[in-house]
């Protein structure tokens, strides 16, 4: 096991540069403009003369944001990832924020802005139905329900573990934000991909720190990327929902191995062909 003992003034400054690079948002401006975008759509519609009900529920209708189905699908699946919590939270705090005080100073800022994370993109998704609410609800109550395995219990492996998370979350939402038609989700998905690079920020060079401790953990990142797995993995659809996102080209095993397994790989220092290979696709 990894002795962060002699870590700590490292960490201490991850910590910092996490607190001073963090730029806090709300959920104020993201419900303003989906509501003043609503009200704007309606009254174009509607224009200035007397109007019925009828009427003005389908211009209610008509006033969502501009979606496509399948981004609208991924975006779903972005948020029972995000909203999985509890169980990365007991993870973490059992085996990582536990043993040493200035990682548990970290886990708890982390939780707290992972949680925003599902709530932002829960309320886009149900104040605009950008899919039908319904479903998405038993969507997350079977992810909850599932409960997680936990990936690791090493703090330096759940630390790479969750360095690739956070690199391929980061990458899925920076992709997702390009393509969607909505400037609106593409800004909420902008903020929170800046939360998510300070994440990865914080444990990929905490692991880089413990690597120059002790660079025979290089076996460690490798069962780590090998092994690697997307916590949604659990949805009983979720085949399904990686052949609607991989149409979309935002995600693939070309992207994985493109945009996060070989740019830890390089952060690193390490070379591992067979962890490249797994990806490669
Ligand atoms: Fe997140
Ligand atoms: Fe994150």
């Amino acid at each position: 096991m990894i002795d962060f003992d002699p870590l700590e003034k490292h960490l201490a400054r991850l910590l910092e540069r996490h607190d001073q690079a963090r730029s806090p948002w709300t959920y104020e401006d993201l419900v303003q403009r989906m509501q003043e975008r609503r009200l704007d759509g309606m009254a174009r519609r509607l224009g200035d003369g007397p109007v019925d009900l009828t009427s003005v529920r389908a211009a209610w209708a008509a006033g969502a944001g501009p979606l496509h189905p399948d981004h609208a699908r991924a975006l779903e699946t972005a948020y029972l990832g995000e909203t999985n919590l509890p169980w990365y939270a007991e993870n973490l705090h059992g085996h990582l924020g536990r043993g040493h005080p200035l990682l548990a100073d970290f886990f708890r800022r982390w939780v707290a802005e992972e949680d925003q994370h599902g709530r932002a993109f829960e309320i886009y998704l149900l104040m605009d139905q950008a899919v039908p609410p319904g479903p998405m609800l038993d969507a997350k109550t079977t992810m909850l329900r599932a409960g997680r395995p936990a990936p690791a219990t090493d703090p330096f492996e759940i630390m790479v573990y969750t360095s690739i998370q956070e690199l391929s979350t980061r990458v899925f939402y920076a992709r997702l934000a390009r393509v969607v038609a909505d400037p609106l989700l593409a800004d909420l998905l902008r903020r929170v991909q800046a939360d998510e690079s300070l994440h990865l920020a914080f444990y990929r060079d905490a692991v880089r720190l413990a690597l120059h401790q002790r660079p025979e953990l290089a076996k460690v990142v490798h069962r780590g990327l090998m092994g690697f797995r997307e916590p949604v993995t659990v949805l009983p659809d979720y085949e399904e929902r990686k052949a609607v996102i991989w149409d979309t080209g935002i995600s693939n095993l070309k992207v994985f191995r493109t945009e996060v397994v070989e740019p830890l790989l390089r952060y690193w220092g390490l070379d591992d062909r067979a962890a490249r290979d797994r990806w490669s696709g």
